[in-house]
């Protein structure tokens, strides 16, 4: 405890205390240590639960990875065709190694994003165009997509202003909410299972990111809920996926929010504000 003031004595001279600013300096301490500790378990926390969605499209992302490296050896097969001719066909050749270039990039695409996913790097603000984020995403979640016969729709506004974030963050973000709305249209079997994308720019200049489904929705008595650590109706889920969107998008000084909406389906939105010197 720091005190600083001045001793105060009663009329006899005893001793009655400090008058002044009395701060206890072990519980400021004691609260910047928590503080710590709660950000480097929330930062675990995201960390592992990134990793847990990075697991569970494991497949999907084999797949990806195997099919440019199958394009791989049926070109360079062909290539070898080509040059073992009596007379070699040099320029079919040629096209051949230009394809397996192509889907060598490819694949090394994907293991780049997955490794980005997967590192457990320092928070990293950056200015970025949440497009291109978006982007990262599709690429990753693709698979998944084609698998449970979802079909994607993205309407990106071109030209919007940059936010500064960290990029691995706000991807999972979209990763959350993409893997929600698969899970949500999981039981469509009467309609397509279209799910959108949409970036835009309200009045005051934030940027907008939608993702709608069109899947069981959400019932209006949880509605207050699903945002909530721990609140699933999933039999595997953890409830964990929203209520770290939340945060994360909290610390990006945006808001995460459910939009109410008619019709089947559920609409989950970020809003974020813009990148200042993007402004200016
Ligand atoms: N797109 C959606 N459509 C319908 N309900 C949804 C949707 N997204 C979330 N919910 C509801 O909100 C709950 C919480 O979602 P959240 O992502 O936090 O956890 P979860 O998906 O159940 O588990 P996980 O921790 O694996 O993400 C879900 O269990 C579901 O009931
Ligand atoms: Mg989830």
């Amino acid at each position: 405890v720091r005190t600083s003031g001045k001793p105060f004595f009663d009329g006899k001279g005893n001793f009655l205390g400090y008058r002044g600013v009395s701060t206890d300096i072990t519980a400021t301490i004691r609260a910047d240590q928590a503080e710590q500790e709660l950000r480097r378990a929330q930062s675990e926390l995201t960390h592992v639960t990134r990793v847990t969605t990075l697991g569970e499209l494991t497949t999907s992302i084999a797949h990806e990875i195997n099919q440019p490296l199958a394009a791989i050896i049926s070109n360079a097969d062909a290539c070898l065709g080509w040059m073992g001719r009596e007379a070699p066909n040099l320029s079919a050749a040629r096209s051949s190694v230009e394809w397996i270039i192509e889907d060598a990039i490819r694949a090394s695409e994907v293991i780049r994003r997955i490794r980005a996913l997967a590192k457990k790097g320092e928070i990293e603000m950056v200015p970025l165009d949440i497009n291109e984020v978006v982007k990262d995403v599709i690429a990753l979640v693709t698979r998944e997509l084609v698998s449970h016969r979802v079909t994607l729709r993205t309407e990106l506004r071109a030209g919007l202003p940059t936010i500064l974030g960290d990029r691995i963050q706000l991807q999972q973000v979209i990763i959350n909410l993409v893997m929600n709305g698969i899970e949500a249209m999981e039981a469509v079997t009467d309609r397509t299972r279209e799910l959108l994308i949409q970036s835009s720019k309200d009045d005051v200049g934030h940027i907008h990111l939608a993702v709608t489904d069109c899947g069981v929705g959400i019932a209006e008595k949880d509605a207050d809920r699903v945002l909530d650590p721990f609140f699933t109706t999933k039999s595997s889920g953890l409830g964990m996926g929203l209520s770290i969107c939340r945060s994360i998008v909290g610390a990006h000084g945006g808001r995460l929010s459910m939009v109410h909406k008619s019709g089947p389906g559920a609409t989950f939105q970020v809003a974020l504000p813009p990148h200042k010197e993007a402004v200016a």
